[in-house]
């Protein structure tokens, strides 16, 4: 299984546009070490040839421009794309806004729980996704899906598990406990190529968005290949830290990196092949190479995403 990460920044980009911060000035010169990361995204593919999409960012144009694999190929229909399916994991601008690129009349099959459809439905905008053309299915918050494009099976099953976080931002409720969160409003995967008979499994957790590490969780990734993992924030309160805003990670659904109860303990002492942070806010001083954090990181077996990684699984 191919794996091509897209975009491994988090909502708003590394730099994003409105940033004046040390991290995104930073990239903004070219300082070394410094990479510039688009909205949240990866693909995969079991063939080399057709390929699954998970999450639909505001940058997808550009990454398409940037991944010749997803781009129509020199002996394809006048219209076309290797891009068969695109699955979303809940319903953030990050992961919704890019569909919107998506128009041209092209078929692809477009998976999300039935929380996620029902905002898309809700929102008449995601009507230029033809239905004749763009057909949507409803994943089950706990399960195996075989992926499947316009034109038959993809190779590449989806196994789907909720993971506490919170309602898009642009759905909260103030008046709702939680602001109105509730089940299928985000959700991690496995993906795996289609079972071979006598094949391994080589699996890929990805979970961009994560507010708590349950034991359940653990339970389920142990002994993976790999895990894509929602590294946000490094500290809980580092929007305020640094000045940029009030918001801590919690508040957002995303568990910082850092402390007791954060990513780096509470997955220390699982069973992974690799562990890689994705989602990556602009805020999050990992970003910088040099930093302790990127190093505390790295000494702890981490990996930092960046636009272009490309797994074999
Ligand atoms: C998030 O991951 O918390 C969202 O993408 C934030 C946003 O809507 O920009
Ligand atoms: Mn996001």
């Amino acid at each position: 299984m191919k794996i091509r990460v897209l975009g491994a920044a988090a909502g708003g980009g590394f730099p994003q546009w409105n940033c004046n911060a040390p991290l995104s000035r930073a990239v903004r010169q070219n300082r070394p070490g410094f990479l510039a990361r688009t909205q949240s995204s990866i693909a995969a593919s079991a063939d080399g040839r057709s390929w699954a999409v998970f999450n639909a960012s505001p940058d997808i144009r550009e990454q398409i421009a940037a991944t010749p694999e997803l781009q129509p190929s020199a002996d394809a229909p006048l219209r076309s794309t290797p891009i068969k399916a695109v699955v979303l994991t809940n319903a953030d601008v990050d992961h919704i806004a890019g569909l919107l690129s998506l128009r041209e009349r092209e078929p692809f099959t477009l998976y999300a729980t039935r929380r996620v459809l029902d905002t898309l439905a809700a929102n008449s905008i995601f009507q230029v996704l033809n239905p004749d053309y763009v057909e949507r299915r409803e994943l089950a918050l706990e399960g195996e899906t075989e992926l499947h494009g316009p034109e038959g099976a993809l190779g590449l099953s989806i196994e789907t598990f909720s993971v506490p976080g919170k309602v898009a931002l642009f759905l909260e409720d103030p008046e709702k406990k939680d602001f109105g969160t509730s089940g299928g409003d985000t959700i991690g995967l496995a993906i795996r190529r289609s079972a071979h008979a006598g094949q391994p499994h080589k699996t890929l957790f990805y979970v961009p968005g994560c507010a708590a590490i349950e034991t359940a969780f653990k339970e389920r990734i142990s002994g993976g290949s790999c895990l894509m993992f929602d590294g946000t924030v490094f500290e809980n309160d580092e929007m305020a830290r640094t000045g940029v805003g009030s918001k801590t990670g919690a508040r957002m659904g995303h568990l910082a990196m850092s402390g007791p109860d954060g990513s780096l303990a509470g997955l220390a002492d699982v069973d992974l092949q690799r562990r890689i942070f994705i989602h990556i806010n602009n805020t999050n001083p990992v970003l910088d190479p040099h930093s302790g954090e990127a190093s505390a990181v790295r000494a702890a077996g981490w990996e930092i995403a960046f636009d272009g990684m490309e797994l074999e699984l």
